[in-house]
């Protein structure tokens, strides 16, 4: 596994591949690795002959008083475990190699990026997309493959990607939890032990809301309720959002037509976790 920092390293490596007729596959994440992200090298490395994992935390996505300073990075110890998984080629950039001569050009995506984590965190998005799309340019891969747990971020970028005519297919994988149900996130690190306990009320409340569904209950201000009462009961958690929104416009629904998701967004101090869950209608079986 070979460990690249220039750009132009990355680009010829790529040329190569590619000139050789191989696919190669886009894994970006920010470090901090976890199964979460190694489940995203697998399905890279189902869809492609090479992998690249970029390893990079993008100033441009922390608005002021985030958590840029004290996001977890561990280069060594992500490598330690890539080397275990079918990861060809990691990309580790220092800031000025993705940023020559700071930001004049960004990409923003209308629309998408306006609800859910957009509200709460201006500039986030545009920082997101500005920066893959610099990632998608310097790896030049045919497939990209990000998380569901960020599934706004997923949606924005597939629009991007569309809307730009980027030669790239932009894959989603699963959420991956812990055995608790809590889904896996490089900032789960920086919760206290009383923080994590109480961080799995985000997945019990989502079940909750699951289960409401199943039963019948499709109206969006009663299932928001129980979500919202389920986290009320832990004393560290500051809800953020929680939303029930179209699973394609993201716009917010009154009531459950067919797929919604339902999306939450939970601060614990300086630690901000989100989740989400998709849900469907139960079906009518008899004639409605
Ligand atoms: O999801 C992330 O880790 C980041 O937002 C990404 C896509 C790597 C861009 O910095």
């Amino acid at each position: 596994m070979r460990v690249v920092r220039s750009v132009a390293e990355l680009q010829a490596w790529s040329d190569r591949i590619r000139c050789e007729g191989r696919r190669v596959a886009l894994v970006p994440t920010m470090g901090a690795l976890h199964q979460g992200h190694l489940s995203l090298v697998e399905v890279a490395a189902q869809r492609a002959d090479r992998v690249v994992v970029s390893i990079f935390v993008n100033p441009t996505q922390f608005g002021p008083g985030e958590d840029f300073e004290i996001y977890p990075r561990d280069l060594e110890g992500d490598c330690e475990k890539l080397r275990r998984s079918p990861c060809d080629l990691v990309f580790a950039p220092p800031v000025d190699e993705m940023y020559p001569g700071g930001a004049a050009t960004w990409v923003d995506v209308d629309g998408l990026t306006e609800g859910l984590c957009g509200r709460d965190r201006p500039g986030h998005f545009r920082g997101v997309t500005t920066v893959v799309s610099r990632l998608l340019h310097a790896a030049k891969p045919h497939v990209a493959v990000f998380g569901e747990k960020d599934y706004q971020q997923l949606a924005v970028l597939r629009r991007m990607a569309r809307d730009l005519l980027m030669d790239v297919q932009i894959v989603g994988a699963p959420i991956v939890r812990e055995p608790d149900g809590l889904a896996m996130s490089s900032r789960n690190e920086n919760l206290s032990r009383d923080e994590r306990l109480q961080a799995r009320a985000l997945f019990a409340a989502l079940g909750e809301a699951r289960r409401l569904v199943a039963a019948g209950e499709l109206r969006a201000p009663a299932l928001i309720d129980a979500v919202r009462r389920r986290i009320g009961k832990e004393p560290l958690a500051r809800i953020e959002y929680v939303e029930l929104v179209h699973a394609d416009s993201l716009q917010p629904v009154a009531e459950m037509l067919d797929r919604a998701l339902l999306a939450v967004a939970v601060r614990f101090e300086r630690t901000r976790l989100i989740d989400n869950t998709l849900l469907e209608a139960p079906r009518c079986s008899a004639p409605c």
